[in-house]
């Protein structure tokens, strides 16, 4: 262990360590840009500097690579230090006046604009990308490119890479979001799909399998993690302060005492799939009940607002159910102006649905209902298809409907029938 002071406070820490991390212990915070943690310290931002001070001269230094050595006496907070951070993201203000996290941390700093002539790049040079795909996926597929002010990051020759594995990683560390994947290679990443919320959104290969998860602690899904299938990544490893990360547990079946159980045997799931004219499975927007718990669900992937698969909100949504339809026209009226056409079962969002959208009342018949329809003409619609099915006869069509049948009556009468 080494002890050092860092504006006036003593801290020990182990050999090894950095200024930078010395300093979080201490709660002390320092700018950074180009510091990750799961990555080697690299020193290129410049904006994490600290003055050290010796008996005789005190100098700047970049805490996140200057170790952190015995009896050292840092300052973080100097002018001298304000002042040279303010240069440091002048600079970067000036390659990258547009990057969101450059202006954050200039204001942060103090400074509003930059004296130097301006570049518009996007790319701020952090190297985070080159060094998440070296250091954690052993792949290399981008580097640095060029030197001086023609020092740029890509892949080789600008080329498609045939070595990236399309993980994302260097995506998701960019703080300037300027990754893109399609440059990089033809290969798509591969969302894993979360089993929880029935695919509709994605999860990491380290994941917590739904918020009521008893344990509420993350697992490790084997077949996809990097570290797992080729010793690479090992990224929630170096996060973890806890240590709590071991790749090699295994799955163990304990024996344990308890009061009681309650069984809860779940259900399967109808297969909308084998109904062809639901386009279920082939047309996007056309989910199925538990498909549309999640999505209507609080801790489901759109936060409960029903969305389409372009994260749009529907103009209306069609419900079909399996039995007994169409139900209560008043509950009708009411879901319609909500925006939800019927109740429960599978759900049919008319985004990217064929221009008639087909809709089953009732287990032994089919109803036609165009789109974009108002309410009084779906109500219409409904009410003169029941009658006709009930062949004319009013009293069984408001059974059906479950409406008085001097509100059938009147509801016909302005129809003028
Ligand atoms: S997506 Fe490709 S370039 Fe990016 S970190 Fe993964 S392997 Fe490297
Ligand atoms: S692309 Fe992003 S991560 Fe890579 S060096 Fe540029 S800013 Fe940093
Ligand atoms: S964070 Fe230290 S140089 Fe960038």
């Amino acid at each position: 262990m080494v002890t050092l002071t860092i504006d006036g406070k003593t801290v020990e820490v182990e050999e090894g360590s950095t200024i930078l991390q010395a300093a979080e212990k201490l709660g002390i915070e320092i700018p950074t840009l180009c510091h990750h943690k799961a990555l080697l310290p690299y020193g290129a931002c410049r904006l994490c500097l600290v003055e050290l001070v010796g008996p005789r001269k005190s100098w700047i230094q970049a805490s996140c690579v200057y170790p952190a050595e015995e009896g050292l006496v840092v300052k973080t907070s100097t002018e001298r230090v304000l002042r040279t951070r303010k240069i440091m993201i002048e600079l970067l203000l000036a390659r990258c006046p547009e990057v969101e996290v450059v202006q954050e941390l200039a204001r942060q700093m103090g400074v509003e604009e930059t004296r130097f002539p301006k570049k518009n790049e996007d790319c701020i040079l952090c190297g985070l990308c080159a060094r998440v795909c070296q250091e954690r996926m052993g792949v290399g597929a981008v580097n640095f490119a060029n030197r001086g002010t023609e020092k740029k990051v890509g892949t080789p020759y600008d080329k498609h890479s045939s070595i990236c594995m399309a993980c994302g990683a260097c995506e998701v560390v960019c703080p300037a979001h300027c990754v893109d994947l399609s440059e990089v290679t033809t290969r798509t990443p591969r969302p894993i799909p979360s089993e929880f919320d029935e695919g509709l959104s994605s999860r990491a290969s380290i994941y917590i399998p739904f918020a009521q998860a008893v344990p509420h602690k993350p697992v490790i899904d084997k077949t996809t993690c990097i570290r797992l299938q080729t010793g690479a990544c090992g990224a929630c490893e170096a996060f973890c302060d806890a240590g709590a990360i071991r790749y090699d547990q295994e799955d163990t079946i304990e024996e344990i005492e308890v009061g009681t159980i309650i069984v809860a045997t779940g259900f399967d799931l109808f297969d909308a799939g084998q109904i062809g004219r639901y386009g279920y499975g082939r047309l996007k927007n056309v989910v199925n009940a538990l498909e549309f718990e999640r999505l209507s669900h609080a801790s489901g992937p759109t936060g409960g607002e029903l969305l389409t698969s372009a994260g749009k909100r529907p103009e209306a949504v069609a419900i079909l159910t399996a039995y007994a339809w169409p139900g209560n026209v008043r509950e009708l009226r009411n879901a319609i102006e909500r925006g939800v056409i019927a109740s429960t079962g599978p759900v049919i969002l008319p985004k990217d649905l064929p221009p008639r959208l087909r809709v089953a009342p009732s287990p032994f018949r089919t109803l036609s209902v165009p789109l974009g329809l108002t309410l009084g003409e779906a109500e219409r619609k409904i009410i003169l298809s029941t009658l006709e099915f009930c062949q004319g006869n009013r009293t069984k069509a408001a059974r059906v409907l479950r409406i008085g049948r001097r509100t059938l009556q009147s509801k016909l009468k302005s129809y003028g029938l």
